[in-house]
């Protein structure tokens, strides 16, 4: 078997305890599969900080008024991976700064995502609590982009930790660890669960609605096929039959809320 490419999204702005938990990870992924590990370090990436503009979502990524930093080369590593290692200590209860530029430079994915055919891993890392708040943010946003998440693990930092502390750490990360080494040995994609499929049907039914006002968006979406009533979701994999139907009422909502919106027409506002 070829050598799995693993990125690391690394969010600590140190070679401390996140480093050290995806360096742990590496060797348990080593005993189960060949594995390329590599580090992305946003610390030393060139991102610029999001200005609010919209044009990413409206009028594409191409017109961000950061493009020629390392937004693109980024996201070109993460098209190139097998699988994605989001790693991050929790700072005051979120992700790092570092992590968050990241992640919003690249929010146009969240309207055009990518990422279906790799996997994704969430690592973080926090003195005593907020693991669990983290791990769900940055699985809502891996999962929005495209990824298979397959595999999470909190590990609990503060010295001096007691044996019980490395022993649950140790033994969450292995468990992270066997997901997606098992994930990535499988490749193909999993049948989308019921929020995944509600997610697309609620964004087709908006998208639908904005050709004029987001076009970047309403033409990705057109030129993948999405728009078609024959598409069930992104990718094509089985897709439950129930949240199928239930997605069909959730579009039919999403459209609905959009086009009532935009006959009110806009409000005063102070
Ligand atoms: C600015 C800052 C904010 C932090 N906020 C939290 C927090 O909200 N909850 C927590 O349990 N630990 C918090 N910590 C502790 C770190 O999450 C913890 O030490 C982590 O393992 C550091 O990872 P690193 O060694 O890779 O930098 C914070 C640390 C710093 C520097």
């Amino acid at each position: 078997m070829d050598a799995k490419k693993i990125l690391v999204i690394m969010g600590s702005p140190r070679k401390g305890n996140t480093y050290r938990a995806c360096e742990e990870l590496r060797g348990m992924l080593e005993k189960e599969l060949p594995v390329a590990f590599e580090y992305l370090w946003l610390k030393d990436a060139n991102l610029q900080p999001c200005k609010g503009c919209l044009l990413c979502f409206t009028q594409g990524e191409e017109k961000c008024p950061g493009r020629g930093d390392d937004a693109s080369r980024i996201e070109q590593k993460m098209l190139d991976a097998d699988g994605v290692v989001f790693a991050t200590p929790v700072y005051g209860f979120s992700v790092t700064g570092q992590m968050k530029i990241f992640i919003d430079r690249l929010s146009y994915i969240f309207h055009r995502p990518r990422f279906f055919d790799k996997k994704a891993l969430l690592l973080t890392t926090a003195g005593v609590m907020g693991n669990e708040d983290v791990l769900k943010y940055l699985d809502t946003v891996a999962r929005i982009w495209g990824f298979e998440v397959a595999g999470k693990a909190g590990m609990i930092t503060a010295a001096p930790v007691p044996q019980y502390r490395i022993d649950k750490n140790r033994q969450a990360l292995a468990g992270a660890a066997r997901e997606f080494s098992a994930a990535l040995k499988r490749g193909l994609q999993k049948s989308p669960g019921m929020m995944d499929v509600f997610i697309f049907r609620g964004q087709r039914g908006a998208f639908s609605q904005l050709a004029d006002v987001s076009p970047a968006d309403y033409a990705y979406w057109k030129e993948k096929g999405w728009f078609d009533r024959r598409t069930k979701y992104f990718v094509d994999v089985p897709v439950n039959p129930l949240w199928h139907a239930i997605g069909t009422v959730v579009e039919w909502f999403s459209a609905r809320d959009i086009k009532r919106d935009r006959e009110h027409g806009p409000g005063e506002t102070s």
